[in-house]
């Protein structure tokens, strides 16, 4: 197979096309042929060196793909080969043939483009579990997501409008929370001309908001409990500021019974990314199939452009996702 190896820890350029054996896939894996591998912010921050690759797992980037099935392990019931999946992976995916756990597989969605399916499970599990499991919203609440034409932001924004939460967002510029309105948000904010709290606050009545998906840490830590309703929940999935230290006034906490979590995807067993990807089929999977949810998908990039595919992804000028095509 071709893959992308990480040559060392560094700039776009240490990603380099070479060929490796195909990998083997165990009992209860598939191997699958890959069409398409979506690009991650983790996939950046593993090609800087600052995000170790866990025990097990390969160490060429992309933790989602989609294509056909090219082999099942002897283990393996609900697949057969040619099945068109799309698959949650701890790496390998920036490959043209990758192994998947059978569990972590899906159907690829009846009008999902087969490359373009490659961009949906990184998103779609992580804000499955964080937004509506961890986070409990509900329909009728409000929610804020930061960094709403992130991949993470597009997809929450969507499935929480589909589900009948009413969703508030960020972005970096008008273009970007234009488009966060056009997915679905009631009012998208440019957190570098208005200031997210106050804006909340007055958008909810002086209320606040249910839910926050934060995915910047530092300062917005302090500020997101100020944004917060009685009751609220902030759920911290990521550190874009650069920062996961944050001083805290807890009596916040205690005076509005505020909820702070957070989780990290990548670690977690097959067994529960397989009841994530069990909850996705039903509760998320008949909207893909008929359309009311989609991947947004920014822009497809052959697989050897792997290193223009984090350039742009750094650059921050792209609203969804970034594909790696085959
Ligand atoms: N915990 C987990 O399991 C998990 C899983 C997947 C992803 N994540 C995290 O989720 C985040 C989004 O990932 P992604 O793949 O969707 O990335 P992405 O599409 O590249 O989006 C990141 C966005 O962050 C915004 N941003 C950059 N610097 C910022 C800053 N200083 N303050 C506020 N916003 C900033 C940018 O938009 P603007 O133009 O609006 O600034 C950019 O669009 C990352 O932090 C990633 O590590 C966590």
């Amino acid at each position: 197979m071709i893959c992308i190896e990480i040559k060392r820890p560094g700039s776009p350029e240490v990603l380099v096309p070479v060929e490796r054996p195909d990998p083997v896939p165990g009992p209860d894996e598939v191997l699958i042929r890959v069409a398409g591998s979506g690009v991650n912010r983790p996939d950046v921050l593993q090609r800087k060196g600052a995000y170790p690759v866990p025990p097990g797992a390969s160490d060429i980037p992309g933790l989602e793909v989609s294509g056909t099935i090219a082999a099942v392990g002897s283990g393996v019931k609900q697949w057969k080969v040619d099945d068109r999946v799309c698959a949650l992976v701890a790496g390998g995916g920036y490959a043209t043939m990758c192994v998947a756990p059978a569990k972590q597989c899906l159907p690829v969605p009846q009008s999902v483009d087969l490359v373009e399916a490659g961009g949906i499970p990184e998103t779609f599990f992580t804000v499955w579990t964080n937004v509506f499991d961890r986070g409990r919203l509900r329909a009728g609440e409000t929610a804020l997501f930061h960094g709403g034409s992130s991949g993470i932001g597009t997809t929450a924004i969507q499935l929480a409008t589909a589900r009948g939460a009413t969703v508030l967002a960020t972005a970096g510029s008008d273009e970007k929370c234009r488009a966060c309105e056009e997915l679905g948000a009631k009012q998208a904010i440019n957190y570098k001309t208005a200031d997210f709290v106050e804006a909340v606050l007055q958008l909810t009545d002086g209320k606040g908001v249910d839910l926050i998906l934060d995915i910047v840490g530092g300062s917005y830590v302090s500020r997101n409990l100020e944004a917060l309703a009685m009751d609220g929940r902030l759920v911290l999935i990521g550190f874009m500021s650069g920062e996961s230290t944050a001083p805290v006034d807890f009596r916040r906490i205690m005076a509005r019974r505020l909820t702070v979590t957070g989780s990290m995807l990548r670690p977690r067993s097959v067994e529960e990314k397989g009841q994530i990807a069990t909850a996705l089929r039903t509760e998320v999977w008949p909207l893909l199939d008929r359309g009311a949810v989609r991947p947004i998908v920014h822009r497809v990039l052959p697989l050897a452009q792997a290193a223009e595919a984090h350039r742009l992804m750094e650059s921050s000028e792209h609203v969804g996702k970034i594909v790696l095509g085959r």
